[in-house]
């Protein structure tokens, strides 16, 4: 039994289950095994220049048996990131040498530009482009002709608009403000997601698709260490929160104006949203990491980050979710009598 969605249909997989980009966490191991389960996996960039970028996707070539030609994985991109480095504009253009089946921009003051360097390397390249907002994502189909938009919600891992609804009314406002258009894309669901029975919900709304961040985090072939994997199968329900801090601890400024992000909640982003000064809390941090305190670590993880307590293989968790969302689907259909 396949799926048969707007996405499914144009991915030509099996299983609407995405993994997105994540920065330092979903490389070409991930990806590629996402892929292989019948699911589509989108590739971070490497910070650190093309060649270890191109080291990526030779590994992904070796793990899919393809050594040349189209690859049918995706590559994500931070939009103020292109806009501010051209070191990390080249990494766009690796992916799109290698032919990635779909790039996945998101979070840039305007993303004009880098959507049209896609569409100037190849007409066949698909657009995913993730938003917080219906006018957003109307922009997004309007204005760039978004193949895939992305609906994240505020329950995200990772970053994200702090104004972003919950995906419960982000999604149907979304979808609705889309119906204007003669032919919508398909729409994504993310933030919180971690069960079949989540993706079961988000079709039954009306996506084509639900994207697993913080679930996949937890697989051996996810970038995370040890000890950020230990402390996201460790974290109770709840203790994934939102804050600036993160960022000014690590120091990545640059991100557009109101966008924040979500993580394990920690000693020294308290101190730092209590209004202790950043070198207090960056002490806070130091010391943390002196006395071995696992909290003194960011680990970017979404409000589902309770149900996620297993290490299991990238396979597995795909093969699950489609059980589940195929039998959750059915009992939902069996509420219905003419
Ligand atoms: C560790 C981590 C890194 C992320 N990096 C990116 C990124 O580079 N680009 C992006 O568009 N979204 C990024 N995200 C957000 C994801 O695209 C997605 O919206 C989110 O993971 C969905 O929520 P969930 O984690 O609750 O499943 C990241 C999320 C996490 C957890």
């Amino acid at each position: 039994m396949s799926f048969n969605t707007q996405l499914t249909r144009l991915l030509g997989i099996r299983t609407p289950v995405i993994l997105p980009p994540m920065a330092f966490a979903a490389g070409a191991l991930l990806a590629s095994q996402v892929h292989m389960a019948g699911g589509f996996g989108f590739l971070s960039p490497t910070y650190s220049g093309t060649d270890a970028f191109e080291r990526e996707f030779a590994l992904a070539r070796m793990l899919l048996g393809q050594p040349t030609g189209a690859l049918p994985l995706g590559a994500g991109f931070l939009g103020w990131k292109l806009d501010a480095d051209p070191a990390h504009a080249a990494l766009l253009d690796v992916a799109l040498a290698h032919g990635v089946r779909c790039v996945w921009l998101s979070f840039g003051a305007d993303l004009t530009r880098w959507v049209e360097r896609v569409r100037a390397h190849d007409s066949t390249t698909l657009v995913a482009i993730q938003v917080n907002s219906a006018a957003e994502a109307l922009h997004a189909a309007r204005t760039w002709k978004a193949d895939i938009i992305v609906a994240q919600g505020i329950e995200a891992g990772g970053h994200g608009a702090a104004s972003a609804p919950p995906l419960l009314n982000l999604l149907p406002q979304v979808l609705r403000a889309l119906t204007v258009l003669p032919a919508p894309p398909p729409v994504l669901a993310a933030g919180g997601l971690t069960s079949g029975a989540h993706l079961a919900a988000v079709l039954a709304l009306g996506a084509s698709g639900g994207v697993f961040g913080t679930r996949f985090l937890a697989t051996p072939a996810a970038l995370y260490t040890p000890a950020q994997k230990a402390a996201l199968l460790a974290a109770p329900a709840g203790a994934a929160v939102r804050s600036r801090a993160f960022d000014a601890l690590r120091g990545t400024l640059g991100w557009p104006a109101g966008v924040d992000g979500r993580a394990l909640a920690m000693p020294a982003a308290e101190a730092y949203d209590g209004g202790a000064p950043l070198e207090d809390a960056r002490r806070v941090l130091e010391d943390g990491v002196r006395t071995g305190d696992p909290r003194a670590q960011i680990v970017w993880a979404g409000t589902g980050v309770g149900e996620v307590t297993e290490l299991q293989p990238a396979k597995d968790i795909v093969r699950e979710l489609h059980d589940d969302a195929a039998a959750h689907l059915r009992a939902s259909y069996a509420l219905l009598q003419e």
